[in-house]
């Protein structure tokens, strides 16, 4: 196949910004040592602000939006790869400035690719996608400094989003309480069904804002939202926990003073999944496909075909999106 279908995005002369699906050619991607026929990719927010012209995720359009892609390799100019290998890559340039996922075909370093896991399919893969990768590392970053499973609820905010929604199966699955905060009351049903513990309404975790301390609550926080929730929320840890920050739907601002720090001896926490070294990133896909894989994996999934995409960035653009957007490139 020496022509593809991508998602494209174009910059009008008036700087408004059009989504449509176009054919493209293989001799069109950059240089690379792999050439991968993107089976499934997946809708994360970045995609979004992608697509909508943000220039710290994109600057030079056109361009295909894409951050996540799983497929086989079709050519191989590394020794680590051979064509017919299934791989899967997230992060790094892919789908920033490099064309993304959203196409078909993409051509990319050998050092972005990692096997796919054994205990995986390339569907699966891409119903976590960055999404659920980063929800992994998040618990993965707290279970290191110390999570214990008896010392109470662990908050997810942005509960019902990608990274939240898998936040809460796999700290639900691995035995915590779970308290789901989120801005859908008529998801209750859904994180109940994650494994949600209790369900805690956004206006709850954004209440108390201007106090310098809250109630000691939460034994940690994987928090996807940023803002005056994040800082709530370490307000609110139990004296020595801490809290996974990874996305900033809400604000990328903190409303930060150092006493939490200093007199509860808490810990915030950065996550990026973005540069993660490779080696880190085949370790924890390999926790995800192992003693990680999420009996309610399927649960997370929303179908997206490559065609519905222009319709589904704006959903997600408006923080309706629920689940992770999985994405059938296939023809
Ligand atoms: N650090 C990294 O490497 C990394 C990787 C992946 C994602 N991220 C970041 O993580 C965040 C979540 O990504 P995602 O793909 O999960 O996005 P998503 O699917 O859109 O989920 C975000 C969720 O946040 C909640 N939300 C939306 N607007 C809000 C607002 N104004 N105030 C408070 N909550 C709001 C909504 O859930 P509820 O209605 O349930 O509250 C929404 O579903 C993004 O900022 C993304 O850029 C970072």
């Amino acid at each position: 196949m020496t022509t593809f279908r991508a998602l494209w995005i174009e910059k009008g002369d008036d700087g408004a910004f059009t989504r449509r699906i176009v054919e493209r050619s293989v001799d069109e991607l950059p240089p690379g040592d792999l050439l991968i026929d993107v089976r499934y990719s997946s809708l994360n927010y970045k995609d979004a602000l992608s697509a909508t012209g943000n220039q710290g995720v994109t600057r030079d359009f056109p361009h295909t939006p894409g951050i996540d892609a799983a497929g086989v390799v079709v050519e191989s100019q590394s020794e680590g790869f051979a064509a017919g290998d299934e791989v899967v890559v997230i992060g790094f340039d892919l789908g920033m400035n490099t064309p993304g996922g959203f196409g078909q075909r993409i051509r990319v370093p050998a050092g972005w690719a990692v096997p796919l896991p054994d205990g995986l399919s390339l569907e699966e893969s891409m119903i976590l996608g960055t999404a659920g990768f980063t929800a992994a590392e998040c618990v993965d970053k707290l279970e290191r400094v110390g999570l214990p499973r008896d010392a109470g609820e662990v908050l997810v905010t942005g509960a019902s989003g990608g990274v939240g929604s898998v936040a809460v199966a796999l700290l639900a699955q691995l035995g915590y309480p779970v308290a789901a905060g989120t801005g859908k009351a008529d998801q209750a049903e859904y994180l109940h069904r994650l494994g949600a513990a209790r369900i805690v309404d956004r206006e709850t975790l954004a209440a108390g804002a201007g106090k310098p301390l809250l109630p000691e609550q939460w034994a940690g926080v994987v928090d996807t939202v940023g803002g005056e929730i994040l800082f709530n929320a370490v307000k609110s840890l139990r004296y020595g926990s801490s809290a996974a920050c990874c996305g900033l739907v809400a604000s990328p601002q903190v409303p930060a003073t150092v006493l939490p720090f200093i007199l509860r001896h808490v810990n915030l926490l950065g996550v990026d999944s973005v540069e993660l070294p490779i080696g880190e990133k085949r370790r924890i896909w390999g926790r995800l496909a192992g003693e990680w894989k999420l009996e309610r994996l399927r649960d997370l999934a929303r179908p997206l075909a490559l065609d519905d995409l222009p319709g589904a960035i704006d959903t997600i653009l408006e923080g309706r999106m629920v689940g992770r957007g999985v994405v059938d490139m296939r023809d």
